[in-house]
């Protein structure tokens, strides 16, 4: 029973009107992992995290949280999500605010106390929930979520709007909620911050689930960017050394799927060929890249 996934979609879809917002999307999320739903603006993410929370139905689809339907009292007893911005009292304290939530949830006062140390706000608990910052209110809204103590504990979006420290304390702290043995969803728009916090990334794009990866295998996929002169002659004798398949020229770069430590060497290579190079660094592909490949890859296969 406990080993069971505590998600599971197959065919999910959602459409509006004309727009098909999530289209075919299949999904298992396993126990104890922290698992990134990755895509760009209007890819389906929120939607399907509401879907997930029984906020709103699917138009077609199977979808199992916990073992029975989103939306069940039993299911939202054992969840806890943060979907888009968090609604609280501007006018009472972060303190008060959870006080009334638990109260609703009937949960022990005393968990309100214990959850605020958890997101690192005992300290500005009972000040006005309006005069906090937005990573205050943010962190305020993962507490929210963690007051059931729950199983499962689906963000949307946790990082947005934070500045660079925010970001990092929201990080650390969705780690730490993956090591209590919880199980964690989570979207995001970043590949970098998946790659920091998550075990495993479903990326959609367009409402459809492009590609699955374990973490791990994503954080391999660095690459040098090069700028040199002339450029088509830096491309031929990188494709060379490290095959066609691992080199692609740019309108003014070049860039080359390999590790950062052959630099110096790839480099000296260049120089010897008579290659001015003004530029060599690397770099973890963007997110855009990564679809790129992937799309064109099931092309490739397919033909
Ligand atoms: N209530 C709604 N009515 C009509 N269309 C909607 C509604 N909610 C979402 N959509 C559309 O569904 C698509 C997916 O939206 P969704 O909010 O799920 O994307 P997202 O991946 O969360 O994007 P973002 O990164 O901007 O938050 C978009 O085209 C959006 O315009
Ligand atoms: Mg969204």
């Amino acid at each position: 029973m406990t080993a069971a996934p505590p998600v599971q979609v197959q065919g999910l879809t959602k459409r509006y009107g004309e727009t098909l917002a999530v289209d075919g999307v299949d999904l298992i999320v396993r126990p104890g992992e922290v698992y990134g739903f990755l895509g760009p603006n209007g890819a389906g993410k929120t939607t399907t995290l509401r879907i997930l929370t029984g906020l709103i139905a699917p138009t077609s689809g199977r979808v199992e949280v916990l073992g029975g339907s989103p939306g069940q009292a039993q299911v939202l007893a054992r969840t806890g999500s943060m979907i888009e911005s968090p609604a609280f009292y501007p006018y009472l304290s972060g303190l008060d605010n959870l006080r009334l939530l638990a109260e609703y949830a009937e949960v022990p006062r005393t968990r309100v106390r214990e959850v605020l140390e958890l997101v690192d706000l005992a300290g500005r608990a009972k000040d006005r929930f309006s005069t906090y910052s937005l990573g205050m209110k943010q962190r305020l809204g993962v507490a929210a979520a963690l007051l059931k103590d729950p199983e499962l504990v689906i963000l949307d979006e946790p990082t947005n709007g934070l500045d660079p420290a925010g970001m990092r304390d929201m990080r650390r702290l969705i780690r730490e909620l993956g090591s209590e043995g919880r199980t964690v969803v989570l979207s995001s728009h970043l590949l970098g911050e998946v790659q920091q916090v998550c075990d495993r990334v479903g990326i959609i794009n367009g409402g459809r689930m492009v590609a699955e990866h374990d973490v791990e295998e994503l954080r391999g996929q660095q690459e040098l960017v090069i700028r040199a002169r002339p450029l088509e002659s830096a491309h031929s004798v990188l494709r060379e050394v490290l095959g066609a398949e691992a080199v692609h020229l740019y309108d003014d770069t070049v860039r080359a799927k390999v590790a950062p430590d052959r630099a110096a060497e790839l480099n000296r290579l260049l120089v010897e060929a008579g290659i001015a190079v003004s530029e060599l660094r690397s770099t973890e592909r963007a997110l855009e890249d990564v679809f790129f490949e992937l799309t064109t890859e099931e092309k490739t296969n397919a033909g």
